[in-house]
């Protein structure tokens, strides 16, 4: 597991593109679960405007970790916020977008999406695995569409489940912990001080850390990086940066 603190979230964005550069340069085909959430929100934006030369996009494949179950024209749309962000500012193919179809039916979508990723992804153990996983976290310790109120999702024998948002209520297409901990690496992008005690607790392994989805992520890999802005971080004891 690494640690990637940076001072501001601007330069979280500027050293996840980077990081991001390097991984799609590596391969000829680069399968990536992205995340809804605002710090995506500020890659995408960093992505789009300064990293235009650097990244070729033609065999990258994008799918999401969650989706919000409204259409993707809702501003709750994870992928309209991508589309908006990214998609629609690079040469991306449109064939290399796999969205979750919010719009669908969700217990249908959840086993569509699943068959999809059994598709389109390589397997191993006969789960696809992502080249990176993309993840946030919650202030409340949730990661994707997990919730520590449905903790036992993580664990679920399928890939893709139907989560409830807590506060909410409102549903959402999840991919599980299997799929999540085969991926080749996994990134948090996590900023901001009101994540400060969560990052604490499952950094530190503090009390019921455990209760919390985010705690769970451990890629078989072992390729795991937290990218954190120093408000995020600034309970965390460590000498890395
Ligand atoms: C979503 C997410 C979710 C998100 C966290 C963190 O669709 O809401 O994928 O897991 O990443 O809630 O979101 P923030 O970056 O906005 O705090």
């Amino acid at each position: 597991m690494k640690l990637k603190i940076s001072k501001t979230k601007q330069e979280v964005a500027l050293n996840f593109s980077r990081y991001l550069a390097i991984l799609i340069a590596s391969k000829d085909t680069v399968h990536i679960a992205l995340s809804g959430g605002s710090t995506p929100k500020i890659v995408f934006d960093e992505l789009a405007a300064n990293f235009q030369e650097d990244i070729d996009w033609k065999g990258v494949h994008l799918y999401w970790g969650d989706e919000r179950c409204v259409v993707p024209t809702n501003a709750d749309s994870n992928y309209k916020m991508t589309d908006e962000h990214l998609i629609s500012k690079i040469q991306i193919p449109k064939k290399n977008i796999h969205r979750i179809k919010g719009e669908n039916d969700s217990e249908y979508e959840a086993r569509r999406y699943a068959e999809l990723l059994i598709k389109k992804l390589p397997r191993l153990e006969g789960i696809p695995r992502f080249d990176l996983v993309i993840l946030g976290m919650g202030d409340d310790g949730h990661t994707a569409s997990i919730f520590p109120h449905e903790i036992a999702l993580w664990h679920s024998p399928r890939l893709c489940e139907v989560a409830i948002h807590p506060d909410s209520g409102q549903k959402r297409v999840s991919i599980t912990g299997q799929v999540i901990n085969q991926a080749k690496a996994v990134a948090f992008l996590v900023t901001g001080e009101n994540k400060a005690d969560k990052l604490d607790e499952i950094l530190n392994k503090k009390g019921d850390f455990e209760k919390y989805p985010a705690s769970l992520v451990a890629p078989q890999s072992a390729n795991l990086v937290w990218f954190l802005d120093a408000a995020a971080a600034a309970k965390i004891k460590t000498n890395q940066s």
